[in-house]
């Protein structure tokens, strides 16, 4: 763990499959940067971003540069309200959200 700037960063090396779910925290800001859906699945899957809700602080967000559709709708059924964005770079479209039931 490391302060960068105003951000307290953890780093936990491992399969995230294995390890998130173990993981006692609770994270302000997700940034999803697996493989691309298609070619890296198991990052995506509905059972993995459901860990990541139940790992998130009242009020935390994602973001991910991903706007797949599939893992959208994954993230607002775990308890995200999910938007579409406009894209950075080569990217038309990203992802982000707000954990739903923050005080
Ligand atoms: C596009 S890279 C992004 C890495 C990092 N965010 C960066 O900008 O350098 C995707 C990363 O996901 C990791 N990854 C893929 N499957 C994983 C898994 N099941 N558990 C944990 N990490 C995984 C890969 O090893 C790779 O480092």
């Amino acid at each position: 763990a490391f302060a960068f700037g105003p951000a307290e960063v953890t780093v936990i090396a491992g399969d995230a499959r294995e390890t998130l779910p173990a993981w006692p925290g609770a994270a302000d800001a997700w940034f999803l940067d697996g493989f691309s859906p298609a070619k890296n699945p198991e990052l995506w899957s509905d059972r993995l971003m459901a860990e990541v809700a139940r790992h998130t602080a009242p009020g935390g967000s994602f973001a991910s540069y991903t706007a797949a559709g599939h893992v959208r709708r994954a993230l607002a059924s775990a308890g995200f309200e999910v938007e579409r964005a406009s894209g950075h770079g080569t990217k038309r479209h990203m992802s982000r959200g707000i954990l739903k039931g923050a005080p």
